[in-house]
């Protein structure tokens, strides 16, 4: 069983990585590199990785809520504290993820998708306080 919990905790950490991660590589360094192209440049590289990214981000979404529901079974404890925190964490990862699912949606036109890319840095804060809120309830009993 300690395994087990090991090897879901192992893939919860890792796709928290993967998606937070991505969004923030997008916003810091992607999106200001593409600033020195001009329009039609930009979203030529936008379509050349708008599809892959789709793919990485939704991925990393689901497996993020299938390991966090795994770990929410297995280590739910009765304390308010910690379901206080273990709610404030769902609000937010329901944020993140819906922010995160508009910003790539199918479909999309590089020209959208350029112009949704202010959203990027409110998507990586929030992404933040998951991750935060997920460290705490770590040592909450
Ligand atoms: C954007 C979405 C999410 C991110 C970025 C995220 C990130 C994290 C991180 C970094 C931890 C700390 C892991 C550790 O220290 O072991 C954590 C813990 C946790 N997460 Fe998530 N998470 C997300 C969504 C979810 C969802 C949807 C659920 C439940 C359905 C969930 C349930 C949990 C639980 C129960 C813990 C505590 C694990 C423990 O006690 O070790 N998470 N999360």
């Amino acid at each position: 069983m300690e395994f087990l919990t090991i090897i879901n905790r192992f893939f919860h950490i890792l796709s928290a990585i993967i998606g937070v991660g991505g969004l923030f590589v997008l916003w810091r360094l992607v999106f200001p590199a593409l600033e020195l192209l001009e329009q039609d440049q930009q979203e030529t590289v936008v379509v050349g990785f708008s599809k892959i990214w789709r793919i990485v981000l939704w991925h990393a979404f689901a497996l993020l809520l299938v390991t966090g529901a795994i770990g929410a079974i297995i280590g739910w404890k009765s304390s308010v504290t910690w379901q206080m925190l273990f709610g404030i964490k769902m609000l937010l990862a329901v944020v993140v993820t819906g922010l995160g699912v508009y910003l790539t949606l199918p479909g999309l036109s590089a020209g959208d998708q350029l112009e949704r890319r202010k959203l990027y840095p409110i998507a990586v804060l929030v992404g933040f306080g998951v991750v935060a809120a997920g460290a705490v309830l770590r040592f909450q009993s």
